[in-house]
């Protein structure tokens, strides 16, 4: 396809934590890179475009999909990261703020994929989706979020059918990736198999494997990455 760049990531949610360690990594490989956040204070990678938006909104991912297909002409990998928690015991959770939780970390995906599956399918591009270990393990209190990454497990692979052969879809569930807070203790450190919590890293090389051509035979997947806690079995002492 003709066009200014080689290959487009679009990363949702970009402007920190683990969005931000993918827009950095796929830049540092070479990607052009769009980070779409809604945070104003945001940036892109070098060489890369920042756009302000609500990836909750239908209105602004219309907006934002018609920029890319204007101004990178072309979409290869489609990283759909944003996402947050809203913590509360079931009973205070308001309709609003479980609706506001699946929005951004259910809905927002749906959005930015059938907004770009025509120009993903036009270059074999690939989507990959950030869920959580929480899609199937939870801690009291954490309701919307569990549900939004459990049905963000479901549509990557409903997509993955309905968008192949042109468009693999897959989905990574990370455990405890820190981006911010105070560093993990020792215990919690050494409570993981590998001996470590997760950094953004181990999630954004995964990503760069999993849109680049060596993943051409993985599609529909998940890839729980969580240092091995979902793998642990725990009696009380
Ligand atoms: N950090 C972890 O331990 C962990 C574990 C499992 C899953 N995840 C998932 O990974 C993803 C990234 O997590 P993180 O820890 O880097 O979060 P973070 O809070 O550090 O960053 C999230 C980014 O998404 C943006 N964002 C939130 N809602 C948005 C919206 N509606 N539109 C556009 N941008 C929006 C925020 O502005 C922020 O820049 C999330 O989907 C999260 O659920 C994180």
């Amino acid at each position: 396809m003709a066009g200014p760049y080689s290959r487009v990531a679009l990363v949702s949610g970009g402007a920190q934590g683990i969005g931000a360690g993918i827009a950095a990594r796929l830049a540092g490989d070479g990607w052009r890179v769009v980070v779409a956040d809604r945070d104003p204070a945001g940036g892109a990678p070098s060489g890369g475009r920042y756009v302000v938006c609500d990836v909750g909104d239908e209105a602004a991912v219309a907006s934002l999909l018609q920029s890319v297909a204007v101004t990178e002409q072309r979409l290869d990998g489609l990283i759909c990261n944003a996402g947050f928690m809203i913590r509360k015991p079931i009973a205070e959770l308001t309709l609003g703020e479980w609706s506001s939780v699946l929005t951004t970390n259910l809905t927002s995906a749906f959005l930015l994929v059938r907004g770009a599956a025509a120009l993903l399918r036009s270059v074999h591009g690939a989507v990959v989706t950030i869920a959580s270990s929480r899609a199937r393990m939870s801690e009291p209190d954490t309701e919307c979020y569990s549900a939004s990454k459990g049905g963000l497990v479901a549509l990557t692979h409903a997509l993955a059918i309905s968008l192949g052969p042109e468009v693999r879809v897959n989905c990574i569930s990370p455990g405890w990736i820190l981006t911010k807070g105070p560093e993990p203790t020792a215990a919690e450190h050494a409570f993981h198999p590998t001996g470590r919590v997760g950094r953004p890293d181990d999630i954004a090389g995964l990503v760069a494997f999993l849109v680049g051509p060596e993943s051409g035979f993985i599609t529909g997947a998940e890839f729980v990455v969580d240092g091995g806690v979902t793998r642990k079995m725990i009696y009380p002492e």
